[in-house]
C-alpha cells in the first residue's frame, strides 16, 4: 500500500538564546490510510514538531516529506498551504473553536474556505456532526457544550472535508476518562470508515490499546513502531473507565 504521508530523515533543531535543542534526529516514517497511529514518547522529545512537519506547518531543515504526489519538502509556503487546505485536518488539546459560533457554523468553515456551496456546505456539516454524536447540539455555541463536546465538535470540523490525513496533537489531554475514550473511538472509526490516516499524538497509555500502531519517540528520535497482534492491543492495561 502507498503510504498517505512518507517521511524521510527529518532533521530539524530549534536554537533559542544560544542554546541549540535538537528536535528531530533523522526521523523517517510513513503514514497509512485506514490506519489510526498514535505517536508518543515523554513530553519535549519532538511528537508536536513532527506532527507539524507532517502536516506542512514547519519546515524541516533536512529530509523530505511526500504526501501522495505532492513533496511537500521543496514546495513553496502557498502551494504547502493548498495542500493543507484540501488534505488535512487538525485537531488540538485546546479545541480552538470560535466562541461565537454554533456547532454546525464552526463545522461548515473550512468548507467556505473550500468555496462549497451553502446548501452543500450544510448538509456535510449535519453528516459530520451526526458522526461524532452531535447532530441534536448543532445550534448550541462552545459555551454552552462540555470539554468533551468541545472536542468532538472540532473532530467533525476537522473531518468534515472528508481529508487524506487527519492530525491530533494531545486531543484527549484536557478531557476526563470518559470523554477522552469517545474521542479516541471518534478517532479510530474515522480511520476504519473513512479510509482516513489518524495520527494521533498521546502520552497516555490508554490510548495504546485502541491503536492499530504505536509509534515511540525519545529525544527526538523514534524509537520504536509497533503493531498490536489483531484486536488484542498493544497495552492491556485498559482502565478508560476504572
Ligand atoms: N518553536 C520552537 N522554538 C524553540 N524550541 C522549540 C520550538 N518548538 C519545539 N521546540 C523544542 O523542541 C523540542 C521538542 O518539542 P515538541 O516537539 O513540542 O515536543 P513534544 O510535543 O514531544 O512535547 C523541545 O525541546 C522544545 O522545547
Ligand atoms: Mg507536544
Amino acid at each position: 500500500m502507498l503510504p498517505a504521508i512518507s517521511a524521510s530523515n527529518l532533521y530539524k533543531s530549534f536554537t533559542v538564546q544560544g542554546m541549540r535543542t535538537n528536535a528531530l534526529i533523522d526521523v523517517s516514517v510513513d503514514i497509512f490510510s485506514g490506519e489510526f497511529t498514535v505517536l508518543s514518547g515523554p513530553s519535549g522529545c519532538g511528537k508536536s514538531t513532527l506532527l507539524a512537519m507532517l502536516g506542512g506547518m514547519t519546515e524541516p531543515d533536512s529530509g523530505r516529506i511526500r504526501a501522495g504526489n505532492t513533496d511537500l519538502s521543496s514546495s513553496t509556503d502557498n502551494e504547502r498551504d493548498a495542500f493543507r487546505l484540501q488534505n488535512c485536518g487538525f485537531i488540538f488539546q485546546g479545541f480552538n473553536l470560535f466562541p461565537a459560533l454554533s456547532a454546525l457554523e464552526q463545522v461548515q468553515v473550512p468548507l467556505d474556505y473550500l468555496n462549497v456551496p451553502e446548501e452543500d456546505a450544510r448538509l456535510k456539516a449535519r453528516d459530520a456532526l451526526q458522526r461524532v454524536g452531535l447532530l441534536e447540539r448543532q445550534h448550541l455555541r462552545p459555551s454552552h457544550l462540555s470539554g468533551g463536546e468541545k472536542q468532538r465538535v472540532a473532530i467533525a470540523r476537522a473531518i468534515v472535508k472528508d481529508p487524506a490525513i487527519l492530525f491530533a496533537d494531545e486531543p484527549t489531554s484536557a478531557l476526563d476518562s470518559s470523554n477522552g475514550f469517545r474521542i479516541v473511538e471518534i478517532l479510530r472509526e474515522t480511520a476504519r470508515q473513512l479510509g482516513t490516516a489518524v495520527l494521533c499524538v498521546s502520552h497516555d497509555a490508554r490510548l495504546f490499546s485502541k491503536a492499530d500502531r504505536v509509534l515511540k519517540m525519545e529525544d527526538g528520535r523514534l524509537l520504536s513502531d509497533l503493531r498490536p497482534v489483531s484486536g488484542r492491543g498493544i497495552d492491556t492495561r485498559e482502565d478508560w473507565h476504572g
